[in-house]
């Protein structure tokens, strides 16, 4: 058997994690939810979710990958196996099949985002009637072709492979991704009247620290943003070795997720307001609102192609993951080598995402249903099988292999009962609130 390839370095993986952490969700979600959730005070509850279950999510899924060697099929296979249990593959599949479903959605909007990029290089965004266009594009033929294109850009990287391909990627890209990220958040900042979008920001408003639906979106967006879903994490965690320090990398990951986050909300909200236009969240927000600040500004072009830059970055380095976890789970049960099977995942999902380009409502209901019932399912199933299906020295061992820290039995009944509890809930409340 092939030695199985592994991440070279602990910057190498942590690097690669929060390419996979940082994506659409900190740019085009973070600063409108921070905003419109009582700003800074929002803060709290995202704080507290992200750095105690955020990391409490990563560390399990690091571990379940690392003690697999194995992304989420192999480990639940396994562990169903050891059990005398039936239905292993079938269960183990579905953090593989909803992280696919992530892939199809997503590389719809990566496709627009190149597509956004190319009309910033060649200065036709100048031109263009910038609400027109975005209508009259989303869900036209057009976008297949910038669809396939983001996602022949994430299996050239995938193909390469763990090291060459996923690490490398990730150790060019993110750095850049920040440097842009600072230049632009000191570019809008220095907008005539960019302080009232600081004080949407950051004017802490108390009374929405006693509203649930503050607590409820800090907590969907600290499950996205890290990117729990049972697969992706996991898979990454695969790729380490026995030394590496999986509660440390676990908080670092989240902790540069959330600079990140935080740095786009600079970027993007006092732009918004400098222009006096309403703050957004999602699509409108990335190919209407910015545009149209791109346009009415000195050197916009220039401002308008790195932006879309690092929007790329940002979401071919999340991407890249969400492909990987799919193509390891097909080797994983086949005999296909790394080419054949990242091939094969890449055109199987394409040609099921063309409806999803054609039409707005199908894409997205599709988001919806993958984001709100499918990946947390996934991170549920894994939190099962890792926390229910082990004796508790196994785990606390694993766990604490190379960690510098270790963590104990109250870390152990927090993930067992309280996290996995959380977990049900997002799922519950996703249904409730149709996406948290
Ligand atoms: N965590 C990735 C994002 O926020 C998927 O976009």
């Amino acid at each position: 058997m092939k030695k199985r390839e592994h991440f070279t370095s602990r910057a190498g993986f942590i690097i690669s994690c929060i390419g996979a952490a940082v994506g659409l969700g900190n740019i085009w979600m973070f600063p409108y939810r921070l905003g419109q959730n009582g700003g800074a005070v929002f803060l709290i509850p995202y704080f507290i979710f992200v750095l105690l279950l955020g990391s409490t999510g990563l560390i399990t899924e690091f571990t379940f990958g690392r003690s697999a060697q194995g992304g989420s099929l192999t480990g639940i296979k396994e562990a169903f196996k050891k059990k005398g249990k039936k239905g292993g593959v079938l269960i183990g599949s579905i953090p593989a099949v909803g992280l696919a479903g992530v892939f199809m959605f997503y590389n719809v909007v990566v496709g627009w985002i190149i597509k956004y990029f190319t009309l910033s290089t060649t200065g036709e965004i100048n031109k263009i009637q910038i609400d027109n266009f975005f209508n009259n594009f989303s869900g036209s033929k057009e976008t297949i072709l910038w669809n396939a294109i983001a996602i022949i850009i994430a299996l050239i990287i995938v193909v390469i492979g763990i090291t060459k391909g996923i690490e490398k990627a990730n150790k060019i890209i993110m750095p850049l991704l920040f440097i842009i990220f600072i230049l632009l958040a000191f570019r809008s900042l220095t907008l005539p009247g960019a302080i009232e979008g600081v004080r949407y920001l950051l004017t802490p408003k108390w009374e929405y620290l006693f509203k649930i639906n503050t607590w409820v979106m800090a907590l969907g967006q600290a499950f996205f943003t890290v990117s729990l879903n049972g697969c992706g994490m996991v898979v990454y965690g695969s790729y380490i070795e026995k030394d590496m320090d999986i509660p440390r990398s676990a908080v670092s990951t989240a902790i540069l997720d959330t600079i990140s986050a935080l740095l786009a909300s600079f970027v993007i909200m006092p732009a918004v307001f400098a222009f006096g236009l309403d703050p957004m969240s999602g699509p409108p927000l990335l190919f209407i609102t910015l545009p149209t600040i791109f346009k009415s500004m000195p050197a916009g072009q220039i401002l308008s192609m790195l932006f879309f830059l690092s929007v790329i970055f940002a979401a071919v380095s999340s991407s890249i993951n969400m492909l990987e976890g799919p193509v390891e789970a097909l080797m994983s049960q086949t005999r296909l080598s790394r080419k054949k099977a990242t091939i094969l995942i890449s055109i199987i999902l394409f040609i099921l995402s063309i409806p999803l380009n054609l039409n707005m409502d199908l894409f997205n209901n599709f988001a919806d249903f993958i984001t709100i019932v499918i990946s947390p399912l996934g991170a549920l199933i894994v939190l099962i099988v890792f926390y229910f299906m082990r004796d508790k020295e196994d785990i606390l061992e694993e766990i604490n292999m190379g960690a510098s820290k270790k963590v104990g039995e109250k870390f152990l009944l927090f993930s067992k009962y309280g996290f996995t509890t959380i977990t049900v809930l997002v799922i519950v409340l996703g249904i409730i609130y149709g996406g948290i």
